[in-house]
């Protein structure tokens, strides 16, 4: 794999051997730094974090995965740069990119993330956007790999609830770039756009994924590895949408019944985090006093039965993210 200088904009722009070979370099990383022989290929680089949007395990995977490889990190938070309010995009872009070698950016429209390597002159990564969150997809593929004996051309995975978010749309990419059985269990007004599951089943057609969209979760979970959900509203979005959503999604929470459903002893359950599966924070109180749920997208059992892996996969994001700065901004690891 060679990406050096490459942006990480949406995995729709690599092969299935690049996101391999990302998957397989976060395993060495990962094992280098756990046996103490990690190497530092990033002396000397300079890494600016753009969030628009909140964010715990994107900057701090990005903030320790530099200082891990020897580069400096700036954070620019919501409020804390003249981005999008006094200065545009492509001007931001031109003056970081003399400054800095690499830029991450979170916020709101994948053309802001575009528009920003147009100009940058630098590597620029995509740390979440309103349509993909692609760092994300390489962290839950070295997670499955870690969790199951099989190839990626040989497992089952069902993402339930809002599929036509970021999560719903990068996963729909990544599984059909790997070969693997991907299913979307959700209601129509929730399903992937036409086009962008269009281009996933010409992708599958040579990589021998398979993409089902189906409303019924009972067949969209049968036989299945891996169940995967994520938040009912994703940051962002307005806060009157909550009900409809709850309405809407309610029938595709992830429970016991419905992991028993896979008729998979050893099913694994993963989520990008962070999940409403108790709803002991403040927005989840609110949730709780005002639609009286106890939870949402998935269960406090599910979500702390030992078939949850949802803890290496947040720390997969920090070994992940690392990969693609050493690969797009030092080329090699050795
Ligand atoms: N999964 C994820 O991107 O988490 P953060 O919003 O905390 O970065
Ligand atoms: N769909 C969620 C993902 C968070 C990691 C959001 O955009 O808020």
């Amino acid at each position: 794999m060679d990406i050096k200088g490459r942006n990480f904009l949406k995995l729709l722009d690599f092969t299935p051997e690049e996101i391999n070979g990302l998957v397989e370099l976060a395993a060495r990383l990962k094992a280098d730094k756990k046996a103490g022989r990690e190497k530092q290929m990033l002396k000397g680089k300079n890494i600016v974090l753009l969030f628009e949007k909140d964010s715990t395990r994107t900057r701090c995977a990005f903030e320790v995965g530099a200082y891990d490889q020897g580069a400096q990190v700036t954070y620019l938070g919501p409020t804390g740069s003249q981005m999008g309010k006094k200065e545009s995009i492509a001007d931001t872009a031109r003056v970081l990119g003399r400054m800095y070698d690499g830029i991450e950016y979170r916020g709101y429209g994948q053309d802001i993330v575009e528009d920003l390597a147009k100009y940058a002159g630098v590597v620029v990564w995509n740390g979440l956007t309103t349509e993909f969150h692609p760092t994300q997809i390489l962290a839950d593929l070295l997670t499955m790999k870690e969790h199951s004996d099989k190839p990626f051309k040989e497992m089952k995975f069902c993402y339930l609830g809002d599929a036509r978010n970021n999560m719903g749309n990068s996963l729909m990419v990544g599984c059909a770039k790997m070969g693997i059985d991907f299913r979307a269990a959700c209601p129509k007004s929730c399903a992937p756009s036409d086009e962008l599951v269009a281009k996933c089943r010409e992708v599958a057609a040579q990589t021998g994924a398979k993409i089902t969209i189906t409303e019924d979760v009972k067949e969209a979970v049968k036989d299945c590895d891996f169940l995967y959900t994520d938040v009912w509203v994703s940051m962002g979005e307005p806060d009157d949408v909550w009900a409809e959503r709850i309405k809407l999604l309610k029938p595709y929470q992830v429970t016991s019944e419905v992991m028993k459903a896979t008729g998979n002893p050893n099913v694994k359950f993963l989520h990008c985090l962070p999940s409403f599966h108790d709803l002991n924070t403040r927005i989840g109180r609110e949730i709780n006093e005002k639609y009286g749920l106890t939870a949402m997208e998935v269960t406090d059992e599910v979500f702390e039965s030992p078939a949850s892996i949802v803890f290496d996969e947040a720390e997969n994001r920090m070994h992940t993210i690392k990969a693609v700065m050493v690969a797009t901004l030092a080329g090699e690891y050795k």
